[in-house]
């Protein structure tokens, strides 16, 4: 088979290691030959691509970001964008394309099979663990370590201060990470998006912790949290390139409220980018890996419209059309059990 790879939307760590992966399968078991589109979607559309070969993926395991390239954009934002990612397919004489991508690639993926049925296969990737049908995406447990370090490492810090640190993490509207790295952690309290907070029993529980001899607290914040309507201010986001709003920042106004309710010194601390980049964990390396492998299998076995799927330690395929436009929250009922004991 003559097989396409684009990576789309915000990079993740393994992104690379599911490149090397397909390849490697594909060459070993299948004799295919591969295409790698430059730039996601633009890349199709333009036919930009590089011809991978062994020596193209060699030592691309632990190296973050993508060899591709990647961009947010999609062939619907243009007119003639699916024809041209239909001419790509005739002119390059593609058998299937795979595109490892988040919630926005895959969604695009899934529309333009069904409207063209060209051989697409997704493979789910993002730091923020959102994508529905699997039980995980790869680059999440990356991030969660990263996350993870910076907080035991805020630990130190705010104790010698008596501060509140108050820690955002990326993770758009699903608390995955915040909540994860917040366990792991051993934070104060953990805010995610799935439930809205109450700024007064945010300052409360940092409250009850200085009264305990507790002086320093660590606040983590999920970067897509939100206030109980008419109880605090949001920041005014910007929008991204598809329309979503660009998160970053919440951390401030929270750390500003706890600091003027409590009369707690408190900081903020933003992460941010660090979450997505450098080298993917061993966990991560093998999920991507495991999705590679079954990402080249999936096309020869003509499951196509299909994303790959890690289901109670197995992986397996989804049909695209039951994993798009569907949410992922985090288990609230795993958030209370471990706020019950643990929150402020
Ligand atoms: O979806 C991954 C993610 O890192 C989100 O957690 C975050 O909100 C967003 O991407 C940031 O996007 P950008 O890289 O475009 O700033």
């Amino acid at each position: 088979m003559r097989i396409g790879i684009m990576t789309g939307g915000g990079d993740c760590p393994g992104l690379n290691a599911v490149i090397r992966a397909v390849v490697r399968k594909g060459l070993a078991t299948y004799n295919d030959e591969f295409l790698g589109f430059l730039d996601s979607w633009d890349g199709v559309m333009e036919q930009r691509y590089v011809s991978l070969q062994e020596s193209d993926v060699r030592g691309l395991l632990p190296r973050g970001g993508t060899i591709l390239g990647t961009r947010r954009g999609s062939p619907y934002d243009t007119a003639d964008g699916v024809d041209r990612v239909r001419k790509c397919f005739a002119e390059q004489k593609l058998d299937g394309l795979i595109v490892i991508g988040g919630n926005g690639s895959l969604t695009v993926a899934s529309l333009i099979f069904e409207q063209t049925s060209l051989p697409i296969i997704g493979v789910p990737k993002t730091i923020d663990n959102d994508v529905y049908g699997t039980d995980l995406t790869f680059g999440f447990h990356t991030a969660v370590q990263i996350a993870t370090d910076a907080i035991d490492r805020l630990h130190t810090t705010a104790e010698s201060h008596d501060r509140v640190m108050v820690v955002e993490l990326m993770g758009r509207d699903t608390g995955w990470i915040a909540l994860y790295a917040g366990i792991a952690g051993g934070a104060t309290v953990i805010l995610v998006p799935e439930e809205p907070f109450d700024i007064s029993k945010v300052c409360e529980q940092v409250a009850n912790r200085h009264r305990g001899g507790r002086y320093a607290s660590i606040v983590v914040v999920a970067e897509g949290v939100q206030p109980i309507p008419g109880t605090m201010k949001l920041p005014e986001y910007e929008h991204d390139q598809i329309g979503r709003p660009r998160y970053g920042g919440i951390c401030v106004t929270i750390a500003q409220e706890i600091e003027s309710r409590t009369g707690y010194e408190s900081r903020v601390v933003q992460i941010g980018h660090v979450q997505r980049g450098g080298t993917p964990t061993a966990y991560d390396r093998i999920l991507s890996t495991r999705f590679g492998l079954a990402a080249v299998d999936a096309l020869h076995d003509g499951a196509v419209g299909h994303m790959v799927a890690l289901r109670s330690s197995q992986v397996t395929t989804v049909p695209l059309s039951e994993v798009v436009n569907k949410e992922r929250p985090i288990d609230l009922n795993l958030f209370h059990e471990i706020g019950s004991v643990f929150f402020g």
